[in-house]
């Protein structure tokens, strides 16, 4: 493989049982039962989300990819970014249109993805190395929740978070990770945010519950992920997939329900977890946004929003912030 592709993993060697199990400890020992969505993400869980953004329900992408389109020109002009960082890149499918525009501009030398998901990063490095010739890649794979330790590469910098992963925090972590990503950042930085925004009940239920049942399987791969690295015995055909409008806190949650009363072993924790008929363990919250509360959040941590893009339907915003 070519010479331009690095990957550096991170993540500490016993990442999967200590930091999963810490988590299940924490989470689903009592109710209400909760775990956090980067466990969804093993080889198979980041091949169902690629298919998630191909759903006709699953609107976000495209929304996002519109709006990179339109506006990746003045993106690579306002930035000149030499480098570009990406958090949570996945498949670094939509990466392109920004890689496309850099790479006219002239400016760009160097691109940095960071994602929990190794098999991710190692698809999607070597195909862009494939495709833009000039380009370097180096991959990280890290937990960006526990420190962010960004390339310190020549600037300016632009950094990249799409598909409103920043909605998959709750309130609290969200406020500490745009102090993160502050202090990160230096004067000639950007940040590119990606953010999904209210809308109709309907619309947002249908993207989290789709009628082919990809969502479906995506949430139960949570439990083959705990099978595998806990040696848990849960039945995921014994859990409904459910995602809920919760009004009060403007998001969608994630939910498997249990479809009766079950006791799940957990061998490598040593945790017995007794669900009783119809309980809920929380999967994952994706929040969406409103212009003015979001543009607070930001500057409360010292971010000032310098664009605020949006596709024609007003689905999906597209944030320029700089340090203020
Ligand atoms: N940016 C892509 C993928 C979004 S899905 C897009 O817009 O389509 C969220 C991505 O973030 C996944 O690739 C997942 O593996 C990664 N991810 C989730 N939690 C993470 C964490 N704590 N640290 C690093 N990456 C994480
Ligand atoms: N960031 C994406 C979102 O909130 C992640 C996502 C999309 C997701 N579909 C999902 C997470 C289904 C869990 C289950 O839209």
């Amino acid at each position: 493989m070519t010479d331009r592709f690095t990957l550096d993993n991170k993540l500490p060697g016993d990442y999967f049982e200590a930091a999963l199990a810490a988590d299940v400890r924490k989470g689903l020992a009592a109710p209400p039962r909760s775990l956090p969505p980067k466990w969804f993400y093993d080889a198979r869980g980041s091949e169902l989300f690629e298919q998630i953004t191909r759903l006709p329900e699953y609107y976000p992408t495209r929304a996002e990819q519109e709006i990179l389109t339109r506006r990746a020109p003045e993106i690579a002009a306002l930035t000149r970014a030499r480098t570009l960082v990406e958090l949570g890149s996945g498949s670094s499918r939509k990466t392109r249109t920004l890689l496309d525009a850099l790479t006219t501009a002239g400016t760009l030398a160097h691109y940095a993805p960071l994602d929990v998901s190794e098999s991710a990063l190692r698809e999607a490095g070597q195909a862009l190395c494939r495709d833009y010739p000039s380009l370097r890649v180096t991959a990280t794979v890290a937990d960006f929740a526990t420190g962010l330790d960004l390339p310190q590469e020549a600037g300016p910098r632009l950094l990249a978070f799409l598909g409103s992963t920043i909605g998959n925090l709750d309130p609290a972590e969200r406020t500490s990770f745009y102090a993160v990503l502050r202090g990160a950042m230096s004067g000639d930085d950007t940040l590119l945010l990606g953010a999904d925004l209210v809308k109709d009940p309907a619309v947002l239920v249908r993207a989290y519950d789709d009628s082919q049942g990809v969502t479906a399987a995506f949430n139960k791969n949570l439990l083959h992920v705990l099978n595998r690295e806990l040696g848990a015995d849960f039945d995921p055909d014994g859990f409904d997939h459910k995602a809920v409008w919760n009004e009060t806190e403007e998001r969608i949650e994630m939910r498997l329900r249990a479809r009766a009363a079950t006791t799940v072993k957990l061998p490598a924790v040593d945790l017995a977890v007794e669900f009783t008929r119809g309980e809920e363990l929380l999967t994952e919250l994706s929040g969406k946004f409103r212009r003015d509360a979001l543009t607070a959040d930001l500057a409360a941590a010292g971010l000032t929003v310098r664009q605020w893009w949006t596709d024609p339907a007003e689905r999906f915003a597209l944030l320029l912030v700089v340090p203020a």
